[in-house]
């Protein structure tokens, strides 16, 4: 039997509970009829409280206020001074083309592979088919970088006069070179020729126009067997970011050409470092530098695996390597002892990945690990052995006869489920605590849920996700066994995916709320990195990043300074607080007790996080003390926020969205602050001064 109405139910007639039933199911029916409404409705509850953009108005919250209560003499313990550094990873072109300053693309002609006829991008001919031919031949000096390119001048003749510029070979540099008058550049190649031939070696402008800068030489040496170094400082006249280094004549003949290097003379602490990027490492005053990947570190392949060995010694004898996971080729001027030089110019702690015999497509099996491990402890003897061992002495003659300091070592990277992670695992741990107990070790595997089945000093934990996942990871190891075990390394999160545009304020806001969960708990979590470092805008392979640039300029996304305002927690000591409201979700709150060393101060720190839609206006009150102990002329509020929550900052509005610092005004009654929607905030107080040799603590409870 069918039901007479498809909207009622079918019960039989003969049931005496027909009525009653049918009465129930209306009712249900009834009730359903509302839930779409209140769906919408509550969509639109949740809209109001998470939505991306926001009007900035304040809503009914005006009314309500929050009260944060500082227990400003209770000294907490103090955060590791290890918690916040830095993550560099050769992806998007970080490295070669961005950090590293060298200015020549495929410097070597090796790129192309090492077999003959090769591809030389970005190299190109200056001048017609009829006047210049290029062609690569194995015929370099250098032992592990056979390829070497010739230069073929056809022109040069009566019948066939070159032009007036002449001609020769073009490098457009990384998408460019940065060509600035007034500054000098370093050039250096090898150079042998058949003939008796006048060279001008030049920067010129992107539509080859214009000279730049130029030196010429007359190349007297005609051998074409014997390679000649020449090493210069070119100073440049003019200006033009997109520059191109050319090497031309117009005199007929072969000219062969390897190991062409321009570096701009001002560099990072004098060691090859773009300035204006380590500049903005710098500011982040990070406890550490994780390096050189990541995936970059495993490869797809593993024979194309970014592997120490081959990126010491001599620049113009690395091998140089296609990392072929992020997809290009390196000239590996940034190598292993650069990456450790750099950890010392920044006064921070090198981290070391290194390859553990597994790619993304291959695991060597344990019976073949040992080599692998001997190549490790090859290249901890690199950095930290005295100079007179074999490989200490390597890194003396690079110029640094001092042993780096190299405390931590991460053996391989997101490997923890590909094959024999954990067997090779444990033959890197027993070798390395044996030879070196005091080096901190770290695991791939995850101990978040419980215990590791091998030893470990850390494990490392990587999160990528929406902004509202990571918010709530404010609380990811609250619960966290504080019983003994590995400490946590996050050594990589960011907000990825529609949230994050390329860098959106709502992501950083997000990761600000993360990072005060890792500031509370960092007796667990002793170290956090942010990743990718850097994106060069014309290789974007992983989005987003904390820091973009090109050739010439760069700029911090909001997530880069979220990290700058995190940058004084590092040993700062935690001072328990309590917040009190009607409010539905209190914003995310850390407060710390630093010490500035250049003003030989106390400040109380605290940051809130506001990852919603509505003002919050925010009271705050200090426990212990005294009325006059916040010297506000020396204090500081930091409003990082923007009118829409996807805003984001970019080459034309660099700094759109950075954290905009006032001085603070001494309030009448008590503090109150109001975070913006969507923002950070954080207030810096100047405690006024104890008498020296007291401990303030116990200065202010004498108060
Ligand atoms: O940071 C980008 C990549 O993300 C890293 O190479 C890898 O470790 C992770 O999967």
């Amino acid at each position: 039997m069918e039901p007479k109405n498809a909207e009622e139910p079918f019960l039989p007639t003969a049931d005496p509970r027909r009525a009653e039933k049918v009465a129930a199911v209306k009712k249900v029916k009834a009730v359903c009829k509302w839930i779409p409404l209140l769906a919408i409705f509550a969509v639109f509850v949740v809209y109001q409280t998470f939505s991306p953009s926001h009007s900035g108005l304040p809503g009914d919250s005006q009314n309500q206020t929050i009260t944060l209560e500082v227990q400003a003499t209770n000294f907490g313990r103090s955060i590791p001074s290890t918690l916040f550094g830095i993550f560099f990873e050769e992806i998007n072109h970080a490295g070669a083309g961005g950090l590293w300053a060298e200015l020549i693309s495929n410097r070597g002609f090796e790129a192309g592979g090492r077999s003959t006829p090769s591809i030389i991008d970005p190299w190109y001919p200056k001048g017609d088919d009829h006047d210049v031919m290029l062609s690569t031949e194995e015929t370099s000096l250098f032992r592990r970088n056979p390829i070497a390119l010739r230069i073929s001048v056809l022109c040069g003749t009566a019948s066939n006069p070159c032009p007036a510029d002449g001609v020769g070979v073009v490098n457009p540099g990384y998408w460019g070179i940065d060509v600035r008058a007034g500054k000098f550049y370093t050039v250096t190649f090898w150079l042998r020729s058949d003939t008796s031939v006048d060279l001008a070696v030049k920067f010129i402008s992107e539509d080859e126009q214009r000279t730049l800068a130029q030196q010429t030489l007359k190349v007297e040496k005609v051998n074409s067997s014997s390679w000649e170094k020449y090493s210069f400082r070119l100073e440049a006249n003019d200006t033009d970011h997109q520059g191109k280094f050319a090497l031309t004549t117009a005199v007929k003949g072969s000219i062969w050409l390897d190991q062409v290097s321009a570096f701009p003379e001002e560099t990072y602490k004098g060691h090859g470092y773009r300035t204006g990027l380590a500049q903005m490492l710098e500011d982040l005053k990070p406890a550490f530098i994780r390096f050189p990947g990541g995936c970059y570190v495993e490869g797809e392949r593993l024979e194309n695996a970014w592997r120490w060995r081959d990126t010491v010694g001599p620049w113009y004898e690395r091998p140089g390597h296609l990392g072929d996971k992020w997809n290009y080729w390196s000239d590996d001027g940034l190598g292993y002892f650069e990456y450790l030089q750099l950890a010392e110019d920044l006064d921070t702690a090198p981290i070391w990945v290194f390859n553990n015999g597994i790619s993304h497509q291959y695991s060597v099996t344990p019976r073949l690990i040992q080599p692998w491990v001997d190549d490790v402890l090859d290249g901890i003897e690199f950095a930290r052995g005295p100079k007179t061992s074999k490989w200490g002495r390597v890194r003396a003659a690079m110029g640094h006869p001092e042993p780096f300091p190299l405390n931590h070592i991460a053996i391989g990277n997101e490997d923890c489920y590909r094959p024999w992670y954990r067997e090779n695992y444990m033959a890197f741990y027993n070798a390395i605590r044996a030879a070196y107990p005091e080096i901190k070790l770290i695991s791939n595997c995850d101990a978040t849920n419980g215990p590791l089945d091998h030893p470990a000093d850390y494990y490392d934990f990587h999160i990528y996700t929406n902004a509202y996942n990571l918010y709530s990871m404010a609380h990811q190891f609250d619960q966290k066994s504080r019983a003994d075990g590995p400490k946590v390394f996050v050594s990589e999160y960011a907000v990825t995916g529609a949230d994050s545009g390329t860098g959106s304020l709502l992501a950083a806001v997000a990761e600000g709320a993360f990072m005060i969960g890792l500031e509370i708990n960092s007796d667990v979590v002793e170290m956090a990195s942010y990743a990718p470092l850097f994106v060069h805008a014309k290789d974007r392979r992983w989005n987003p990043d904390c820091i973009v640039f090109d050739n010439w300029q760069q700029y911090g996304t909001p997530s880069y300074w979220v990290q700058q305002l995190f940058k004084d927690s590092n040993g700062a000591r935690l001072l328990p607080f309590s917040l009190s409201s009607t409010w539905g979700s209190n914003p995310i709150v850390s407060v710390l007790r630093r010490h500035d060393k250049d003003l030989d101060a106390d400040f109380v720190l605290i940051k809130a996080v506001n990852f919603g839609n509505d003002v919050v206006p925010v009271r705050i009150t200090f426990n212990g003390l005294p009325a006059d102990g916040i010297l506000y002329t020396n204090s500081t509020i930091a409003t990082l926020t923007s009118t829409h929550a996807m805003d984001e900052n970019s080459f034309a509005q660099p700094k759109k969205i950075t954290p905009q610092i006032s001085p603070m005004e001494k309030p009448n009654s008590d503090l109150q602050v109001v975070l913006p929607p969507y923002s950070i905030v954080a207030l810096d107080l100047r405690l006024a001064d104890t008498p020296k040799g007291l401990d303030s603590t116990f200065t202010y409870l004498m108060l």
